[in-house]
Protein backbone atom coordinates (compact mmCIF):
# COMPACT_ATOMS: atom_id res chain seq x y z
CA UNK A 1 0.00 0.00 0.00
CA UNK A 2 0.90 3.33 -0.86
CA UNK A 3 -0.40 6.76 0.05
CA UNK A 4 -2.15 6.77 -3.46
CA UNK A 5 -2.81 2.87 -3.95
CA UNK A 6 -4.39 0.52 -1.73
CA UNK A 7 -3.16 -2.77 -3.55
CA UNK A 8 -0.97 -5.04 -1.93
CA UNK A 9 2.17 -6.36 -3.68
CA UNK A 10 0.81 -8.98 -6.12
CA UNK A 11 -1.95 -7.09 -7.11
CA UNK A 12 -0.59 -5.69 -10.36
CA UNK A 13 0.92 -7.92 -13.47
CA UNK A 14 4.27 -7.14 -14.92
CA UNK A 15 2.59 -5.75 -18.03
CA UNK A 16 0.76 -2.40 -16.95
CA UNK A 17 -1.75 -0.61 -19.69
CA UNK A 18 -1.61 3.20 -18.55
CA UNK A 19 -4.65 5.46 -19.64
CA UNK A 20 -4.83 9.14 -18.55
CA UNK A 21 -8.26 8.78 -17.91
CA UNK A 22 -9.66 6.84 -14.64
CA UNK A 23 -12.94 5.88 -16.72
CA UNK A 24 -10.89 4.51 -19.84
CA UNK A 25 -9.47 2.12 -17.81
CA UNK A 26 -12.41 1.26 -16.16
CA UNK A 27 -13.73 0.40 -19.53
CA UNK A 28 -10.65 -1.60 -20.93
CA UNK A 29 -10.96 -3.86 -17.82
CA UNK A 30 -14.12 -4.16 -17.84
CA UNK A 31 -15.11 -4.41 -21.61
CA UNK A 32 -11.56 -5.74 -23.04
CA UNK A 33 -9.47 -8.08 -20.07
CA UNK A 34 -11.33 -11.20 -19.21
CA UNK A 35 -11.70 -11.50 -15.48
CA UNK A 36 -10.89 -8.01 -14.08
CA UNK A 37 -10.96 -7.23 -10.57
CA UNK A 38 -10.04 -3.35 -9.43
CA UNK A 39 -6.57 -3.29 -7.20
CA UNK A 40 -7.11 0.59 -6.95
CA UNK A 41 -9.50 3.19 -5.81
CA UNK A 42 -7.76 5.96 -3.69
CA UNK A 43 -8.65 9.44 -5.51
CA UNK A 44 -10.67 7.50 -8.03
CA UNK A 45 -7.58 6.79 -9.97
CA UNK A 46 -8.83 3.45 -11.17
CA UNK A 47 -6.16 0.26 -10.92
CA UNK A 48 -7.41 -3.20 -12.43
CA UNK A 49 -6.09 -6.50 -12.77
CA UNK A 50 -7.17 -9.41 -15.57
CA UNK A 51 -6.19 -11.16 -18.01
CA UNK A 52 -5.49 -10.75 -22.08
CA UNK A 53 -5.08 -14.03 -24.18
CA UNK A 54 -4.47 -15.93 -21.24
CA UNK A 55 -2.07 -14.03 -19.42
CA UNK A 56 -1.90 -11.03 -16.98
CA UNK A 57 -2.11 -7.33 -17.32
CA UNK A 58 -3.00 -4.53 -15.46
CA UNK A 59 -4.19 -1.35 -16.40
CA UNK A 60 -3.65 1.59 -14.20
CA UNK A 61 -5.11 5.46 -14.72
CA UNK A 62 -2.31 7.77 -14.37
CA UNK A 63 -4.41 11.08 -14.23
CA UNK A 64 -3.38 14.16 -16.25
CA UNK A 65 0.22 15.41 -16.60
CA UNK A 66 3.58 14.35 -16.10
CA UNK A 67 3.69 14.56 -11.91
CA UNK A 68 0.66 12.87 -11.44
CA UNK A 69 2.00 10.19 -13.86
CA UNK A 70 5.01 10.03 -12.13
CA UNK A 71 3.65 8.82 -8.70
CA UNK A 72 0.87 6.29 -10.05
CA UNK A 73 4.65 4.98 -12.42
CA UNK A 74 7.17 5.28 -9.65
CA UNK A 75 4.99 3.22 -7.47
CA UNK A 76 4.30 0.46 -10.09
CA UNK A 77 7.55 0.09 -10.83
CA UNK A 78 8.92 0.53 -7.62
CA UNK A 79 6.33 -0.79 -4.74
CA UNK A 80 4.51 -3.42 -7.21
CA UNK A 81 7.00 -5.16 -9.53
CA UNK A 82 5.53 -3.42 -13.06
CA UNK A 83 8.09 -4.54 -15.61
CA UNK A 84 6.71 -3.37 -18.47
CA UNK A 85 4.49 0.29 -19.21
CA UNK A 86 2.62 0.72 -22.08
CA UNK A 87 0.92 4.36 -22.23
CA UNK A 88 -2.59 4.12 -24.10
CA UNK A 89 -3.47 8.18 -24.54
CA UNK A 90 -4.54 10.96 -26.54
CA UNK A 91 -2.57 13.44 -28.12
CA UNK A 92 -2.89 16.96 -30.27
CA UNK A 93 -1.31 16.45 -34.00
CA UNK A 94 1.15 19.00 -35.17
CA UNK A 95 1.63 17.62 -38.62
CA UNK A 96 -0.54 17.11 -41.50
CA UNK A 97 1.12 14.16 -42.07
CA UNK A 98 -1.26 12.66 -38.73
CA UNK A 99 -4.56 12.37 -39.41
CA UNK A 100 -7.49 11.59 -36.60
CA UNK A 101 -7.49 8.27 -35.91
CA UNK A 102 -3.74 7.57 -36.32
CA UNK A 103 -1.42 6.23 -34.12
CA UNK A 104 1.15 7.83 -32.81
CA UNK A 105 4.27 5.67 -31.33
CA UNK A 106 6.76 7.76 -29.58
CA UNK A 107 10.31 7.25 -30.18
CA UNK A 108 10.94 10.05 -27.45
CA UNK A 109 9.59 12.92 -25.81
CA UNK A 110 10.84 16.78 -25.85
CA UNK A 111 9.34 18.67 -22.56
CA UNK A 112 8.85 21.86 -21.35
CA UNK A 113 8.29 20.52 -17.66
CA UNK A 114 11.25 21.39 -15.55
CA UNK A 115 10.93 17.65 -14.13
CA UNK A 116 13.98 16.03 -16.09
CA UNK A 117 15.24 19.93 -16.02
CA UNK A 118 15.79 19.57 -12.25
CA UNK A 119 17.20 15.87 -12.05
CA UNK A 120 19.57 16.23 -14.88
CA UNK A 121 21.52 19.20 -13.94
CA UNK A 122 23.68 20.46 -16.94
CA UNK A 123 22.32 17.79 -18.55
CA UNK A 124 19.25 17.65 -21.09
CA UNK A 125 18.32 13.79 -20.86
CA UNK A 126 16.76 12.42 -24.05
CA UNK A 127 13.41 10.39 -22.63
CA UNK A 128 13.47 6.95 -25.13
CA UNK A 129 10.90 3.95 -26.09
CA UNK A 130 11.88 0.41 -25.39
CA UNK A 131 12.91 -0.91 -28.81
CA UNK A 132 11.28 -3.79 -28.59
CA UNK A 133 7.86 -2.67 -27.38
CA UNK A 134 7.46 -0.07 -29.79
CA UNK A 135 8.53 -2.22 -32.42
CA UNK A 136 5.59 -4.68 -30.74
CA UNK A 137 3.27 -1.89 -31.49
CA UNK A 138 4.15 -1.30 -34.66
CA UNK A 139 3.45 -4.59 -35.47
CA UNK A 140 0.29 -4.99 -33.83
CA UNK A 141 -0.81 -1.81 -35.11
CA UNK A 142 -0.01 -3.05 -38.61
CA UNK A 143 -1.93 -6.37 -37.94
CA UNK A 144 -4.78 -4.70 -37.01
CA UNK A 145 -5.12 -2.39 -39.89
CA UNK A 146 -4.26 1.19 -37.99
CA UNK A 147 -2.24 3.72 -39.57
CA UNK A 148 0.37 4.63 -37.07
CA UNK A 149 3.99 7.15 -37.25
CA UNK A 150 7.01 6.81 -34.97
CA UNK A 151 8.43 9.83 -34.11
CA UNK A 152 8.94 12.64 -31.48
CA UNK A 153 6.30 13.89 -29.60
CA UNK A 154 6.51 17.19 -26.70
CA UNK A 155 4.93 16.16 -23.23
CA UNK A 156 3.99 19.84 -22.21
CA UNK A 157 2.70 21.12 -19.00
CA UNK A 158 0.43 23.59 -20.23
CA UNK A 159 -3.13 22.44 -22.43
CA UNK A 160 -3.96 25.85 -23.31
CA UNK A 161 -0.74 27.74 -24.56
CA UNK A 162 -1.16 31.40 -24.90
CA UNK A 163 -0.09 31.46 -28.00
CA UNK A 164 -1.95 28.23 -29.47
CA UNK A 165 -0.12 26.71 -32.32
CA UNK A 166 3.08 29.65 -32.23
CA UNK A 167 3.86 27.91 -29.34
CA UNK A 168 4.99 25.03 -30.92
CA UNK A 169 6.64 26.93 -33.94
CA UNK A 170 10.11 25.42 -33.01
CA UNK A 171 9.21 22.26 -32.48
CA UNK A 172 7.23 21.50 -35.28
CA UNK A 173 10.21 22.87 -37.26
CA UNK A 174 12.40 19.62 -35.61
CA UNK A 175 9.55 17.50 -37.07
CA UNK A 176 7.89 16.53 -33.46
CA UNK A 177 4.53 15.34 -34.38
CA UNK A 178 2.10 15.76 -31.58
CA UNK A 179 1.66 16.95 -28.20
CA UNK A 180 0.35 15.53 -25.21
CA UNK A 181 0.98 15.73 -21.35
CA UNK A 182 3.03 12.56 -20.03
CA UNK A 183 5.44 10.29 -22.07
CA UNK A 184 8.45 12.48 -20.86
CA UNK A 185 8.16 11.53 -17.65
CA UNK A 186 6.71 7.74 -18.09
CA UNK A 187 9.98 7.10 -20.51
CA UNK A 188 12.34 8.77 -17.91
CA UNK A 189 11.06 7.33 -15.02
CA UNK A 190 11.64 3.71 -17.02
CA UNK A 191 15.01 4.29 -17.39
CA UNK A 192 15.79 5.59 -14.04
CA UNK A 193 14.30 2.10 -12.56
CA UNK A 194 15.34 -0.53 -15.19
CA UNK A 195 11.30 -0.92 -16.88
CA UNK A 196 10.67 -0.89 -20.19
CA UNK A 197 8.11 1.46 -21.52
CA UNK A 198 6.10 2.78 -24.53
CA UNK A 199 3.63 5.42 -25.64
CA UNK A 200 0.88 4.83 -27.89
CA UNK A 201 -1.44 7.80 -28.59
CA UNK A 202 -4.63 7.93 -31.06
CA UNK A 203 -4.44 11.92 -32.47
CA UNK A 204 -7.80 13.13 -31.82
CA UNK A 205 -7.48 17.01 -32.58
CA UNK A 206 -5.11 18.21 -35.20
CA UNK A 207 -4.23 21.64 -34.03
CA UNK A 208 -3.15 22.69 -37.29
CA UNK A 209 -6.36 21.59 -39.72
CA UNK A 210 -8.59 21.72 -36.84
CA UNK A 211 -9.82 18.66 -37.73
CA UNK A 212 -10.89 16.11 -34.61
CA UNK A 213 -12.64 13.04 -33.61
CA UNK A 214 -16.73 13.09 -32.48
CA UNK A 215 -17.31 10.85 -29.59
CA UNK A 216 -18.11 7.81 -31.49
CA UNK A 217 -14.87 7.97 -33.68
CA UNK A 218 -13.10 8.54 -30.21
CA UNK A 219 -14.53 5.52 -28.64
CA UNK A 220 -13.82 3.14 -31.38
CA UNK A 221 -9.73 4.27 -31.42
CA UNK A 222 -10.03 4.26 -28.17
CA UNK A 223 -10.52 0.40 -28.33
CA UNK A 224 -8.26 -0.21 -31.44
CA UNK A 225 -5.46 1.11 -29.17
CA UNK A 226 -6.33 -0.84 -26.18
CA UNK A 227 -6.25 -4.11 -28.52
CA UNK A 228 -3.04 -3.41 -29.50
CA UNK A 229 -1.50 -2.26 -26.44
CA UNK A 230 -2.50 -5.29 -25.20
CA UNK A 231 -0.87 -7.61 -27.39
CA UNK A 232 2.09 -5.50 -26.77
CA UNK A 233 1.54 -6.10 -23.32
CA UNK A 234 0.95 -10.33 -23.90
CA UNK A 235 4.38 -10.08 -26.47
CA UNK A 236 2.14 -10.91 -28.91
CA UNK A 237 3.24 -7.75 -31.27
N1 LIG B 1 -2.55 19.10 -25.99
C1 LIG B 1 -2.12 18.31 -25.02
N2 LIG B 1 -2.56 17.09 -24.84
C2 LIG B 1 -3.49 16.63 -25.69
C3 LIG B 1 -3.97 17.39 -26.72
C4 LIG B 1 -3.46 18.69 -26.88
O1 LIG B 1 -3.87 19.43 -27.78
N3 LIG B 1 -4.89 16.66 -27.39
C5 LIG B 1 -4.96 15.47 -26.78
N4 LIG B 1 -4.10 15.44 -25.74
Amino acid sequence: MTPHNSATKGDYAEAVLLPGDPLRAKWIAETILDGARCVNRVRNCLGYTGTWKGKPVSVQATGMGQPSLAIYVHELINVYGAKQLIRVGTCGGLSEKVKVRDLVLALTASTDSSMNRNAFGGFDFAPAADFALLRAAATAAEKAGVRWHAGGILSSDVFYQPDGLDSYAVLRAHGIMAVEMETSALYTLAARFGAQAVSICTMTDCLVTGEELNADERQSSLEDMARIALDVAVGEG
